[in-house]
């Protein structure tokens, strides 16, 4: 739990891709900030306290029937807000301002001019960038309001009230294309919330030890560890409340990266000594894997068997109550979508926290508050080493959607060298934490080489490095050439069963990250 004295700000969500973005800047300021639906009452607001507001922006127009709106009353709680894009237009209708179609949408890089810099802009130039996105716009101001910046196609591009505790930017002060955007939200936060920064990882540590200790008393908790660093964080955060309380069970699927099942036994059983269950079930899964080449069945397959054993493994664990998830803010949040309706099941996602409820466990999950970069924070604090903390997002169902067709020893063997290469290449070049996942992919269709005076007939090697802050959508990134050279060159003479690499230069949508 987050404590209830703590500064939080609350972001109304009207159904923004961004929401999280600003979720997340907010908290790079120190300030604990949370995605609630734009539905919450202005009663509930009130009880919960937060030093300030955010609407969000959104995809429909203020002015449309069934437009989302929400509670008229949170103006006259006396809480700053702030409204974005479409945040801002509601707001603004809400007091009486005008907004109408533009007759030319504004989108992108736009030069912006402030003529007022006093809390919002303060120690910002008076010429200055930002990123609009956007068809409506507030045409007519009451007097009650000021206008604090323009550009040329918006007259109104931030707004203040005389009177209320509002403010509006029609740019996204979020995205990292408004350079001074972080600055315009810490003055959001600081001038005009009176925030005083107390979100540090540090007391988050603390405060969720306190609670982990409340949750559980003197129970055993199970935590099942996949290798990443989500669940590493979770067991050493467990670890760090109630020490050998904590029980981890490691099941080895034989789908793993080069190393990482005796990089995860050496960090916990090693350093943090919990009680670890190893269980060696690469056999099992390959053979239940054996002559499947349909993705989705790979993935059933390998979630059902992760659950069997975890099953077996778990009953062995006497007075074992709680379950420990490592279950993160972005799920939470995807769990409760704005405006609720159909999504689409592009894959059937498998990972160590999709236990079933039948288990009949407690769960326990310390890092559901949490953005991935706050989680390997976290990580860093409580000393797991660099390597486990930076890791790349890896799937539940490993290497098996990154071999195209039937996945087999031999295959695995090909693709973890190759992936190995890949991976040692990236960091050399000291791409490795800017690209959000890399990896290889070996797509078991033979093609003509020669090696020598030899003609070869092998598998390929596909590369596939992506950028992207919420997997949702990605593009591929811009490896140096010279990079792309050396890996090639390096798998072709270094990996048996392979005699040529290719660069995946697809973009998520319409490709997904993975290639299965
Ligand atoms: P896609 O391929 O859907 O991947 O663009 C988006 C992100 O999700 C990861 N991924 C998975 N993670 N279980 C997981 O825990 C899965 O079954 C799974 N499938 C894809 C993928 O690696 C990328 O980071």
């Amino acid at each position: 739990m987050i404590e209830e004295n703590k500064e939080k700000v609350f972001i109304l969500d009207f159904g923004s891709q961004y929401a999280q973005l600003i979720a997340r800047r907010v908290r790079e300021n120190n300030v604990f900030s949370e995605i609630v639906s734009h539905k919450i009452t202005a009663e509930e607001i009130r009880k919960a306290s937060p030093k300030g507001i955010i609407l969000s922006g959104g995809p429909a127009s203020v002015y449309v029937k069934n437009a989302p709106g929400c509670d008229k009353e949170i103006i006259t709680l006396g809480i700053p807000i702030l409204g974005i894009c479409y945040g801002m237009q509601l707001g603004c209708q809400m007091l009486k301002a005008t907004v109408q179609p533009t007759a030319t949408r504004e989108y992108g890089r736009t030069a912006c001019t402030v003529n007022d810099n006093s809390k919002l802009f303060k120690s910002l130039s008076k010429d200055t960038t930002v990123w609009m996105s956007h068809g409506d716009q507030v045409v007519e101001l009451p007097a009650e309001f000021e206008s604090l910046a323009f550009t040329k196609n918006c007259p109104f591009a931030a707004v203040k009230h005389k009177t209320k505790p509002f403010h509006g930017v029609q740019f996204h002060p979020e995205v990292t294309h408004t350079p001074q955007g972080s600055k315009i939200l810490r003055n959001f936060l600081y001038e005009i919330c009176e925030c005083t920064g107390d979100w540090k990882m540090h007391s988050y540590v603390e405060n969720s030890v306190a609670d982990i200790r409340k949750q559980v008393k003197d129970g055993r908790v199970v935590c099942g560890l996949s290798g990443g660093v989500d669940s590493a964080v979770t067991a050493a955060l467990i670890h760090k409340a109630i020490g050998n309380h904590l029980s981890c069970i490691f099941v080895d699927n034989g789908l793993l990266r080069n190393y990482e099942a005796e990089e995860v036994i050496n960090t916990f059983k090693n350093n943090f000594t919990v009680d670890l269950h190893p269980i060696d079930a690469r056999e099992r899964f390959l053979k239940k894997l054996k002559s499947v080449t349909d993705p989705e069945k790979k993935r059933k397959i390998i979630g059902h068997e992760f659950i069997e054993i975890f099953k077996e493994e778990a009953k062995k664990i006497s007075q074992a109550k709680f379950l420990a998830q490592g279950t993160l803010y972005p799920d939470v949040i995807e769990s409760i979508p704005a405006h609720g309706g159909p999504t689409v099941t592009i894959k059937s996602h498998h990972n160590v926290g999709g236990l079933p409820a039948e288990l009949g466990f407690e769960l326990v999950e310390p890092l559901r508050f949490l953005f991935k970069d706050e989680v390997r924070k976290i990580g860093e604090e409580l000393g797991l080493p660099e390597e486990l903390v930076w890791r790349h997002p890896f799937p539940g169902p490993g290497l098996a959607i990154r071999i195209i067709g039937e996945v087999t020893k031999p295959r695995l063997d090909i693709l973890r060298s190759a992936d190995k290469i890949v991976i040692e290449e990236i960091r050399k070049a000291g791409l490795y934490r800017s690209i959000a996942q890399c990896f290889a992919v070996l797509l078991p269709m033979s093609t003509v080489g020669v090696m020598g005076d030899e003609r070869s007939y092998e598998n390929v090697i596909a590369i596939r490095a992506v950028e992207t802050t919420d997997f949702m959508t990605a593009d591929w990134c811009h490896i140096p050439h010279e990079t792309l050279g050396i890996i090639s060159s390096r798998i072709i003479n270094e990996v048996k069963g392979v005699n040529r690499v290719v660069y995946d230069i697809s973009t998520k949508p319409p490709s997904t990250i993975e290639w299965e």
